[in-house]
């Protein structure tokens, strides 16, 4: 019967088949080794001269990395194996040989893996990060389902920005129009909110960045909640709990590739709300504290959020960015206008941002105003600007990055691990 490697563990002492590729192979006089992958596990299946015969043994002799083979045999339980079983060969067929695949086990420069990027996922730690992250969508998902939130996508090809002009990709779209590639479903998300009350949208997002930072991607996936008749702190609150929900249930249900990452997990199941909390406002006096060159009304860098975020040894939620540094959307302090109702929320261990949203500006006379002092065409917003014309109340959202969020649950460097294909001012092959 066809089991899967995740499975096989179930099937102690039955015979079974392993569909799937040679991962690695050691052999020993009479005895091979085989490492075995199927996509959904790695087994070690063992093959030895007597149990089948001189012709299969000597297929296997000289079976090659990847190699695409179909193993059958009994599952015997092993607790030292990673799965908890190994497998005895009783039979094998090839069914394609790979020759010379390029990624061998020993150490490779990343630029020669990132242009093998379609070959370097079949890796154990790349299969790794890659099934956390379909856990921490599927998490996600979950949790915005069980809230009641509707799920109502928004369009990646967009007439105007989101975020700032500067970011922009321009699409030739027909004749003589341009799109734009969106950077967040924000503007959209608000008027789905405005009809349905509690939506979420989560789709691909571009950047136009030219940095070449380890946290930027041009293409990235971002999850992003709006909710009507809500304020700062209760997207605070969603937030949090959205990022406590995420990391539980990959603590739940990812062990196996976390130990494969190698990812001390002690420092994950200390993720626990309420977070800690501080301002902009006092963030300033703090990185001056540390001796970092900082001045109010500047925007965070790497560095400043990794001492914001090794300073709280835990998420931190800083808010109240000043007005001039963020998108035109925002909801100014009472009071305090040059004081935004936004918040970011700072994952630990030198992550950074891995959340931004905030209150947006409700009121249209103000939000004209905004979008006059930004340089932005007004014609274009029009319809965002009939959701302040009809029946306009406070509201709030914000969006989370998925690579971000994937990149430290999973220790990585970069976060160019953290898609299948990552997108990067100087990558767009394979
Ligand atoms: O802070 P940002 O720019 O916020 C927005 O786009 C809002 N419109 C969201 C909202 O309120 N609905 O981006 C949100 C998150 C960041 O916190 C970060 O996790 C991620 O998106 N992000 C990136 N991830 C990878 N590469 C980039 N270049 C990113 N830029 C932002
Ligand atoms: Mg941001």
């Amino acid at each position: 019967m066809h089991v899967y490697i995740e499975d096989i563990a179930k099937h102690v002492g039955s015979p079974v088949t392993i569909k799937g590729w040679l991962a690695n192979r050691r052999s020993s006089g009479k005895i091979h080794f085989l490492q075995v992958r199927d996509g959904s596990g790695f087994i070690q299946a063992v093959m030895s001269k007597a149990q089948v015969g001189d012709e299969t043994f000597d297929v296997a002799s000289h079976l090659s990395q990847e190699s695409a083979i179909i193993v059958h045999g009994a599952a015997r339980a092993d607790s030292r194996a990673p799965g908890g079983c190994e497998l005895d060969i009783t039979g094998l067929e090839l069914v394609s040989a790979a020759t010379d695949f390029p990624i061998t086990p020993k150490a490779h420069g990343v630029d020669f893996l990132m242009d093998r990027r379609h070959l370097w996922i079949r890796s154990q730690r790349q299969q790794a990060v890659l099934r956390i992250r379909h856990e921490v969508i599927d998490a996600v998902r979950d949790y915005f389902n069980n809230l009641g939130f509707v799920l109502a996508d928004t369009p990646i090809f967009t007439p105007s920005a989101c975020e700032g002009t500067t970011t922009l990709f321009p699409v030739q779209y027909f004749d003589d129009a341009t799109a734009y590639l969106t950077q967040s479903g924000q503007l959209y998300n608000e008027a789905n909110a405005m009809a349905l009350g509690r939506v979420y949208c989560f789709g691909p997002t571009f950047r136009a960045e030219k940095s070449k930072t380890r946290r930027h991607l041009t293409e990235f996936w971002m999850v992003e909640p709006e909710v009507a008749y809500a304020n700062l702190e209760d997207i605070i609150e969603l937030a949090q709990g959205l990022v406590v929900s995420v990391i539980e249930r990959v603590l739940e249900k990812k062990q196996r590739e976390l130990k494969v990452l190698e990812r001390d997990t002690a420092k994950l199941e200390r993720i626990a709300k309420p977070f800690a909390r501080i301002t902009y406002d006092d963030a300033v006096t703090l990185l001056k504290s540390k001796g970092l060159p900082f001045e109010w009304g500047g925007d965070f860098g790497s560095p400043d959020e990794t001492a914001l975020s090794e300073h709280f040894d835990g998420p931190v939620a800083v808010t109240g960015y000043p007005s001039e540094i963020k998108a035109f959307y925002f909801k100014p302090m009472d009071g305090r206008p040059e004081v935004s109702l936004s918040v970011d929320i700072l994952a630990p261990e030198g992550y950074g941002e891995i959340i931004g949203g905030g209150q947006r500006l409700e009121d249209l006379d103000v939000l004209l105003q905004r979008i006059k002092d930004h340089n932005l065409p007004q014609e274009a917003f029009e319809w965002y600007l009939d959701l302040r014309r009809f029946g306009s109340v406070p509201h709030a959202g914000f969006g989370m990055g998925i690579e971000r969020v994937v990149s430290w649950i999973c220790g990585l460097d970069h976060l160019r691990e953290a898609i299948p294909y990552p997108r990067m001012l100087y990558r767009m092959y394979p």
